[in-house]
C-alpha cells in the first residue's frame, strides 16, 4: 500500500504543485482544504497532471472537533505536510486576530492530533521572512531570526518555536521546517498556477496581469535602494522546485535520516534577483513588454535577501534546477491559460 500524506492547503499554489510531486513520486495524497483561497477545480486540474484525483476533505482546520474527526477516520497517516495558512503580509497588518488565530490554531490542531493519532512526521511551510532584514548574506539557517515586519511574517516564527517546543516534547515527532524564499512560477502543463483573488499583492502576479492587460501599469516599488539598480533584492525560486523539496523532506523523515528532531531549511536558488532584473528577464523569456513606473517604497518591505542552500543542497541532496527565464516563462504561460 502506497504511504499516505496529508496535505493541508493542498489546493493552493505551492501545495497542488506539492501534491502533484507526491503523487509522481508514489504517494497517496489526502488533501484538506477550506477553500478560502484556492479553487476546488484544482483537484481534477491535478488529475489531469498525474491522471490520480487526491482524496480531499473540506474544512477548516481551526475546528479541533473535525480535525480529530479526520484523523480517526484516515488513521494510517505517515506524515503530514502543513502548508493551510493565511499568507498575505498587508492583510495580515489589517487584520492581526485573524492571522493568529488561523495559523497558530491549525497548527496547535493538527500537532495535538499528531500526538494522540501516532502521525510522527511533519514537514512545515515556514518562510524567510522570519530573517527580517538579515545583518549579512546570503543566509545560512544559522543566522539569526529577527522581529518580524508583520504579523504574517510573526506567526511563522510563532509556528517554528511551537514546533521546535512540541517536538522537543514529544521525542516520537520528528519535523522539518522549509524557509521558502519567494516562489514563483507554476507547472510545465500551465494547468495550475498561482491564482490570486482580487489585486495581486505579489510581483510576479501582477506583473503578468500587467502584461496580460488586467493591470495599466505595474509599480516598481522603490529604485533607491542600496542595490546594484537601486530596486530591491530577493530570492525567487520555481514553485517546482520548491514542490520537489517537500518530497525529499519527507522521504528524509519517513527513512529515519533526520540527524535532529527539528531541522530548518532554506529553500530558495541562492541567486538574489532585482525588481528591474525581474522584468528584464521576463521581457527576454516571453518577448513581451512590462509597462511600469518606478514609485515610492512599499512599507514594510526589506532591501535585499537571499539565500544560501548549501545546507539543503548537501543534507537534502536537493537543488533548483529552472532558470529564472524559464521560471518567469513558466509564469506567462499560466496567465495566459487561465486569462484573468
Ligand atoms: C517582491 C518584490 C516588492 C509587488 C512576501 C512575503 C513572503 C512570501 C512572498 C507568502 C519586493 C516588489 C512587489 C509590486 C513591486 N509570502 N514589488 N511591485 O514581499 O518579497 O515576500 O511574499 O508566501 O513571506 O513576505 O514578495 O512578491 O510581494 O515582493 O515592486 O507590485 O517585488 O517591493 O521587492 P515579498 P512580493
Amino acid at each position: 500500500m502506497n504511504k499516505q500524506i496529508l496535505v493541508t492547503g493542498g489546493t493552493g499554489f505551492i501545495g497542488s504543485h506539492t501534491v502533484v510531486e507526491l503523487q509522481n513520486n508514489g504517494y497517496d495524497v489526502v488533501i484538506v482544504d477550506n477553500l478560502s483561497n484556492s479553487k476546488i477545480e484544482v483537484l481534477n486540474q491535478i488529475k489531469e497532471i498525474t491522471g490520480i484525483l487526491p482524496k480531499f476533505e473540506e474544512f477548516d482546520l481551526t475546528d479541533k472537533v473535525k480535525v480529530d474527526a479526520f484523523f480517526k477516520k484516515y488513521s494510517n497517516l505517515e506524515a503530514i505536510i502543513h502548508f493551510a495558512a493565511s499568507k498575505a503580509v498587508g492583510e495580515s497588518v489589517d487584520k492581526p486576530l485573524m492571522y493568529y488565530n488561523n495559523n497558530l490554531n491549525t497548527l496547535m490542531n493538527i500537532m495535538s492530533c499528531m500526538i494522540e493519532y501516532k502521525v510522527p512526521n511533519l514537514v512545515f511551510s515556514s518562510s524567510c521572512t522570519v530573517y527580517g532584514q538579515p545583518d549579512k548574506l546570503p543566509v545560512t539557517e544559522k543566522t539569526p531570526r529577527k522581529e518580524a515586519e508583520s504579523p504574517y511574517g510573526n506567526t511563522k516564527t510563532i509556528c517554528e518555536d511551537i514546533i521546535r517546543d512540541t517536538l522537543n516534547a514529544y521525542p516520537e515527532l520528528k519535523g522539518i521546517a522549509l524557509r521558502y524564499f519567494n516562489p514563483i512560477g507554476a507547472h510545465e502543463t500551465a494547468k495550475i498556477g498561482e491564482l490570486p483573488l482580487g489585486v495581486p499583492n505579489n510581483l510576479i502576479p501582477f506583473l503578468t496581469q500587467t502584461v496580460a492587460g488586467i493591470r495599466p501599469e505595474l509599480s516598481v516599488f522603490g529604485d533607491d535602494y542600496n542595490t546594484p539598480d537601486g530596486s530591491a533584492i530577493r530570492d525567487y525560486i520555481h514553485v517546482v522546485d520548491l514542490a520537489k523539496a517537500h518530497v525529499v523532506a519527507i522521504e528524509r523523515l519517513l527513512n529515519d535520516k533526520n540527524k535532529e528532531n527539528c531541522e530548518y531549511f532554506n529553500v530558495g536558488t541562492g541567486n538574489g534577483v532585482s525588481v528591474l532584473e525581474i522584468i528584464e528577464s521576463f521581457e527576454r523569456a516571453t518577448g513581451e513588454k512590462v509597462p511600469h513606473k518606478i514609485v515610492a517604497r512599499r512599507v514594510g518591505d526589506i532591501e535585499q535577501i537571499y539565500a544560501d542552500t548549501t545546507f539543503a543542497n548537501e543534507e537534502l541532496g536537493w537543488k533548483a534546477e529552472s532558470t529564472l527565464d524559464e521560471t518567469l516563462l513558466s509564469a506567462w504561460k499560466w496567465q495566459e491559460n487561465i486569462g484573468e
